[in-house]
């Protein structure tokens, strides 16, 4: 349910409220302006923390099954993407405005624009470039005038979008494989209005505009390709870009707001790199340990696909990069900590205690440790998991407020992971749980 006053959004969630501040605002710019004052002084109690953790509101925001939305959450579906609840709630129990929030395997970015709404400066890491596309673009703060200008580009663009114009073939895209099966007797006109759209892009002047654009058209080529049996027409795909691009410029309006409201002028590193020897990296000597630790790795004996959409039932195209202009780094299990079919998942960890013997380096004696880490087999997969935290010198902190099973942890089932599944099926029954640890 949305409620709406003159200076909060709230959207109402298992009874409890989250606030955005809302879209409209007075824009008078006077220091006095009475609108203003009374706004700010919303957003200040709403930027309480650290508090102490409203447990039943963690464990609300666990269990928060609610499309996600607000923000510029909705700019991509990316695969096993946290909610925006659980990232907000955490955030704001564990940390304070100002400090710092680190997510090793970011993602599509939930956990930095979520950091950098609540005031927090954020860092993030991952191997895949449409994470660090998705983050940046999700994170950007955007004026007036490229506002204007998306819109404007956007509504523009519907005209030259006609199957019987030349669009410039994307060769050399097309040579390295990244039209991969969109270009069959359905796909096809999917494929070249994303053509002759992308060859507008480079109107837009600044980087930033251009990766919105990008990103818009990544929105809904997801939405006509990926994980559905019906390819929609030519037509129904203009009519729903232009849905996405108004819902997005909402949603980056939304997020710069938020952001400038909150006075903090959070800092937002995105980095293109493995988690694994991020201690050592130059770009983040700076920033000192962060307060939290927020995140998910890639989950043991779970099949997700994080860099390919799925045509017409399994068939997997790359196209999502060369929608969104970056480069593949390789196969699936590039991105998963090594094949899900792997004998005890031995690469699997292997690789889990190098990243996390990195990420607790980055740690202090205060931060706190936060990972939702899905298993297939929870039973013997959860046991090798701590084994790897107590290896990497992570000691595991349980909260008696915060747990529904009786080993003490907060556990929830996995919704709607059906289509990443192998073919097997053997994920459908995937379970999740909020481990939290410190430094030894
Ligand atoms: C479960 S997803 C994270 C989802 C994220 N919490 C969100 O809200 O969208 C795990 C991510 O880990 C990334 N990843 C895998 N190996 C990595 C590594 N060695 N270093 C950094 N990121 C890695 C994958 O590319 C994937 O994006």
């Amino acid at each position: 349910m949305l409620i709406r006053d003159s200076s909060i959004l709230a959207v109402r969630r298992n009874g409890y409220d989250i606030m955005y501040p809302a879209l409209r605002d007075c824009r008078c710019h006077s220091s006095t302006c009475s609108v203003r004052r009374e706004s700010r002084g919303r957003d200040d109690a709403f930027l309480r923390s650290p508090r102490m953790p409203i447990w039943e509101e963690l464990l609300d925001a666990i269990h928060d099954k609610q499309p996600v939305s607000g923000l510029t959450h909705s700019f991509y579906k990316y695969p096993a993407r946290f909610s925006p609840a659980f990232a907000r709630q955490m955030i704001l129990a564990f940390s304070k405005p100002g400090e710092l929030v680190f997510d090793p395997f970011m993602g599509g970015g939930t956990t930095l624009v979520e950091a950098c709404a609540l005031g927090r400066s954020a860092i993030g890491t991952d191997i895949n470039s449409l994470s660090v596309f998705l983050a940046e673009t999700k994170t950007s703060m955007f004026t007036r005038a490229e506002i204007g200008h998306l819109r404007s580009w956007a509504y523009d663009l519907i005209p030259k979008l006609n199957l019987r114009r030349r669009s410039v073939h994307a060769r050399e895209w097309a040579e390295l494989g990244y039209q991969r099966n969109i270009s069959g007797r359905s796909t096809w006109p999917i494929r070249k209005t994303l053509e002759l759209a992308l060859r507008s892009v480079q109107q837009l002047e600044s980087k930033r505009e251009q990766k919105f654009a990008r990103c818009a058209l990544l929105r809904t080529a997801q939405w006509a390709l990926d994980c559905r049996e019906d390819i929609p027409s030519a037509s129904e795909i203009r009519k729903r870009f232009l849905f996405f691009v108004t819902e997005m410029i909402d949603g980056a309006r939304q997020f710069t707001t938020t952001v400038r409201k909150n006075g903090m002028n959070p800092k937002i590193v995105c980095l293109h790199r493995s988690a694994i020897g991020i201690e050592a990296e130059r770009a983040i000597k700076e920033y000192g340990a962060p307060a939290l630790i927020l995140t998910s790795p890639p989950y043991p004996g779970v099949h997700v696909l994080y860099h390919r959409w799925q045509v017409l039932g399994r068939r997997e195209t790359p196209a999502p990069f060369w929608i969104a202009g970056t480069l593949d780094g390789a196969g699936g299990s590039f991105y998963t900590f090594g094949d899900r079919k792997q004998d005890r998942l031995l690469k699997y960890y292997g690789q889990a205690r190098l990243a996390f013997t990195s990420v607790a380096k980055m740690a202090s004696s205060e931060t706190i440790i936060v990972q939702m880490v899905a298993f297939s087999e929870p039973r013997w997969q959860l046991r090798s998991y701590l084994k790897v935290m107590e290896d990497c010198g992570l000691t595991e902190v349980k909260h008696p407020q915060l747990t529904n099973h009786t080993d003490g942890r907060v556990w929830r089932s996995v919704p709607n992971r059906r289509w990443y599944a192998d073919k097997g099926g053997a994920t459908g029954g995937s379970k999740e749980v909020v481990l939290f640890h410190k430094r030894a």
